[in-house]
């Protein structure tokens, strides 16, 4: 079987172009505030790409460019200024920060109603409690590729490998949400191989090129590569070892062009919520926004007498 691609190129495109068309309607404009600190190579071009969408998409988007040396003083002090400013609806500071600064101290000042990125404590519970609030915008995009995709969550045996707070923690989350049975792995996990080739659902997540062969993929597998990596001849690649897992999987997606794109534009998707939530119009969804997966009163937070 050769396995058919999640494009997320294609389908952030297309969930970027909606949101465009809503934001066209609207009698504001949603605002976002992307900080970067420094200038690590990589957040360099994500910042401007994030930006770039922002703007294409009709959004108030603005980069605040703050040195490597700047004190965490002052790092939170542009924090409190981004809460305090009623024309900014999202804050997403850039990981990763310079070492002098505790980025847990950051996330956790951004105001959880502005925090477009899911990373505040508040966020990350009512996510853990099943309760609507922002959502870490990987995972959400994730979900939004299984539901492009026609899968089929409820009861589905889903596994996560990774277990980070950006990625692997929410996405284990959001899985449990539409009642998929969720199993995570992480570096002290027993059998990795063997719990991945029981999957149906495969999420990797865990930053290391190529870690999962092809054959733990089992036939017929959705498979989600989370994994940016970059080889030392420059190139991308994921944690899958893409041509092999694509002969034995249903769905797969590719690194470039799968999980990377929804990112994006769940980060202007979920600047929209909030910009709409703290305007009283509330659009939160039970399950973090991603309506489309809760399509039946069964999938929702209604648990059966057995297992919770
Ligand atoms: N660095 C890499 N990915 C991300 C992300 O999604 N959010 C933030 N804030 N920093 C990142």
């Amino acid at each position: 079987m050769m396995a058919r691609l999640l494009d997320g190129k294609a389908i952030g495109a297309r969930l970027r172009a909606g949101l465009a068309e809503r934001i066209a309607t609207l009698s504001f404009r949603p605002g976002l505030r992307v900080v970067r600190v420094g200038d690590d190579p990589a957040s360099v071009v994500y910042v401007r790409s994030k930006d770039r969408a922002a703007k294409e998409a009709g959004y108030d988007s603005e980069t605040i460019l703050l040195p490597e040396t700047v004190a965490e003083s002052e790092l939170l002090a542009v924090v409190r200024r981004l809460n305090a400013d009623p024309a900014v609806d999202g804050i997403l500071v850039q990981l990763p920060l310079p070492k002098h600064i505790d980025p847990q101290k950051v996330l956790e000042a951004v105001d959880p109603a502005k925090d477009v990125d899911g990373f505040h404590p508040v966020n990350a519970g009512r996510l853990a409690a099943g309760l609507p609030g922002l959502v870490p915008c990987t995972p959400k995009g994730v979900m939004h590729l299984l539901a492009e995709a026609g899968v089929k969550l409820s009861g589905a045996r889903a596994v996560v490998l990774g277990r980070s707070a950006i990625v692997g923690r929410p996405m284990a989350a959001l899985l449990l949400a539409a009642d998929a049975t969720v199993t995570m792995l992480h570096s002290r996990s027993r059998d990795i191989a063997e719990e991945c080739r029981r999957a149906e659902i495969l999420v990797a997540a865990v930053g290391r090129a190529g870690m999962v062969k092809g054959d733990w993929v089992a036939p017929g597998a959705v498979v989600v590569d989370v994994g940016i990596n970059r080889l030392p001849d420059g190139k991308l690649t994921g944690d899958v070892e893409f041509g092999a897992a694509r002969e034995r999987a249903g769905w797969i997606t590719p690194v470039p062009g799968g999980v990377g794109p929804m990112t994006i534009a769940c980060l202007l998707e979920n600047t929209l919520e909030a910009a709409l939530a703290r305007r009283g119009k509330d659009e939160l969804q039970p399950n973090g926004g991603v309506a489309e997966v809760q399509a039946t009163p069964e999938q929702s937070y209604g648990h059966g007498p057995g297992l919770a």
